[in-house]
C-alpha cells in the first residue's frame, strides 16, 4: 500500500480477511482505528469524527464534519408508514429483535438507494442508517416501556438527539446531562469497529452477495444479539444480579464457573482474540468510576463486578485459559446509570458498531483485495457410500 506503513506478519496466512480499518494485536491488548490507538481516539475524537475516520479513511476536516454532520440530521425523520410499522410489533419483543426488524424495513421503503454497485446509492444508505438506526433504536426502547415515541430534534448532537428520543416525553422538556452525553460518545466510539468480529463477519458475507446495505446491516445486528458476542453486556448485569441475590458471595460463584457447572460462564470474560486485557475494557471501566460519581448513583453490581474481576485475575484457572475482562464486562453497569433497560445494552453495541460495520461493507464491495471468500471448509463427515439395495 503506497504511503502506509504496512505491518510485517512474517507470513501471508491467504484464508484470512483482508481490511484496511482496523488493527488487533490479541497478545499486545493494542486495537487500532485507521492506525491511531484507541486510547487517543476515544479521548480525542467525536463519534461522529471516528464514524468518518472508519468510513472514510481519514480524520475529517472541520468542514467535512459539519457537512456530514449537517447531512446526517436531515436524514433522521423516518417514513410515516416505517414509524408506524413500529405499532404493530409486540411491546415485550426484545429491541434487537425491533431494531433488526426495523433495519431490514428500511429496504422497503427506500428502493432509490439499494444497488450496492452505485456509489451514489452507497452514500445516502450510508446517511440513512447513521441518522434513522439511533431513531428506531429509541424507538424500540420506548416500545419497551409503553411509552410515546418522539420526533427527532435535529439542533441537538448525534449523541444528545439519541438520548432526549429515548428519555424525553411529550410531557416535559428533556435536559441532556452533559456526564451522560460524553461517557454515551465515549462508549459508543469504543464499539465502533473491532475487524471481523462475528456480526462484522455477518454483514460481510451477506453484502458478498450485492445484497443492499440495509439488509446486511440487519443481519448483523442479528448476529450481534447473541450472548457469547454483543447480549455478553446484558448478560453480565443479569450474571452480577444473581450473584447479588443469592448471597453466597463472588467467591463461591467463581468456584461454579471453574467447576463449569450447567454451563456457568463469567460473562464479560476472555476472547476470540484478546488474550490479554481488552483495551477497550480498561477504558471502560475508568468511566464507570468517573460516570456513577458524577451521577451520585452507587451501584454494588459495580463493586461485585470489581470483586469478581480481582479473584479471576488473580486465579490460575483464569490466567492459564487467559480469560480478562472484554469490551462487556463493565459497559452495562453505566447503562444501567444512565437509566438504560438490561435489555437495550446491547442496541446500544450495535449503535456503536453501525459506522465500523458499513466501513467494512463498503470495503469488501469496492476493493477487490478485501472481498471475504466463500468460507473454507473441512469436511469430516462419510467417504463415499451407496445406498442398501433396491432403494
Ligand atoms: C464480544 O470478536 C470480537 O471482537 C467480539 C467483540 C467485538 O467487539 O465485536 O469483542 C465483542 O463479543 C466480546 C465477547 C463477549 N462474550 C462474552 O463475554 C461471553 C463469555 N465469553 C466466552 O463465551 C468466550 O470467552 C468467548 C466466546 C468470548 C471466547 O471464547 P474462546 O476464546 O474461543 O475460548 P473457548 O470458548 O475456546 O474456551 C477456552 C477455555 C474453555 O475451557 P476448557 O474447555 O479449555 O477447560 O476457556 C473457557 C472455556 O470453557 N472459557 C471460559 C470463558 N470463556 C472461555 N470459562 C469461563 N468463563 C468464560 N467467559
Amino acid at each position: 500500500q503506497t504511503g502506509m506503513t504496512t505491518l510485517d506478519y512474517g507470513f501471508v496466512n491467504t484464508a484470512a480477511t483482508k481490511s484496511n480499518i482496523t488493527y488487533i494485536d490479541g497478545d499486545q491488548g493494542i486495537l487500532r482505528y485507521r492506525g491511531y490507538p484507541i486510547e487517543q481516539v476515544a479521548k480525542g475524537l467525536s463519534f461522529l469524527e471516528v464514524a468518518w475516520l472508519l468510513i472514510y479513511g481519514e480524520i475529517p476536516t472541520e468542514s467535512e464534519l459539519e457537512d456530514f454532520d449537517r447531512r446526517i440530521r436531515r436524514h433522521t425523520l423516518l417514513h410515516e408508514d416505517l414509524k408506524r410499522f413500529f405499532d404493530g410489533l409486540p411491546h415485550q419483543a426484545h429491541p434487537m429483535s425491533v431494531l433488526s426488524s426495523g433495519v431490514s424495513a428500511l429496504s422497503t421503503y427506500y428502493q432509490d438507494s439499494l444497488d450496492p454497485t452505485n456509489p451514489e446509492h452507497v452514500e445516502i444508505s450510508t446517511l440513512r442508517l447513521l441518522a434513522k438506526m439511533p431513531v428506531m433504536a429509541a424507538y424500540a426502547h420506548k416500545k419497551s416501556v409503553g411509552q410515546a415515541f418522539l420526533y427527532p430534534d435535529n439542533t441537538l448532537s448525534f449523541v444528545d438527539n439519541f438520548l432526549r428520543l429515548n428519555f424525553g416525553t411529550m410531557a416535559e422538556p428533556y435536559e441532556v446531562n452533559p456526564v451522560v452525553s460524553s461517557a454515551l460518545e465515549r462508549l459508543l466510539i469504543l464499539h465502533a469497529d473491532h475487524e471481523q468480529n462475528a456480526s462484522t463477519s455477518t454483514v460481510r458475507l451477506v453484502g458478498s452477495t450485492q445484497a443492499n446495505m440495509f439488509a446486511s446491516i440487519s443481519a448483523g445486528i442479528n448476529a450481534l444479539f447473541g450472548p457469547l458476542h454483543g447480549g455478553a453486556n446484558e448478560a453480565v448485569l443479569s450474571m452480577l444480579g444473581d450473584i447479588q441475590a443469592s448471597g453466597e458471595g463472588v467467591a463461591k460463584y467463581v468456584e461454579r464457573v471453574k467447576n463449569k457447572e450447567a454451563g456457568v460462564k463469567l460473562m464479560g470474560f476472555g476472547h476470540r482474540v484478546y488474550k490479554n486485557y481488552d483495551p477497550r475494557a480498561k477504558l471502560v471501566k475508568e468511566s464507570a468510576d468517573e460516570v456513577l460519581e458524577a451521577l451520585g448513583v452507587h451501584d454494588d453490581l459495580l463493586e461485585i463486578a470489581k470483586e469478581l474481576e480481582q479473584i479471576a485475575l488473580a486465579d490460575d484457572y483464569f490466567k492459564e485459559r487467559r480469560l480478562y475482562p472484554n469490551v462487556d464486562f463493565y459497559t452495562g453497569v453505566i447503562y444501567k446509570a444512565m437509566g438504560f433497560p438490561t435489555r437495550m445494552f446491547t442496541v446500544l453495541f450495535a449503535i456503536g458498531r453501525l459506522p465500523g460495520w458499513i466501513a467494512h461493507w463498503r470495503e469488501m464491495t469496492s476493493d477487490p483485495q478485501t472481498k471475504i471468500g466463500r468460507p473454507q471448509q473441512l469436511y469430516l463427515g462419510h467417504a463415499a457410500r451407496d445406498l442398501p439395495t433396491g432403494r
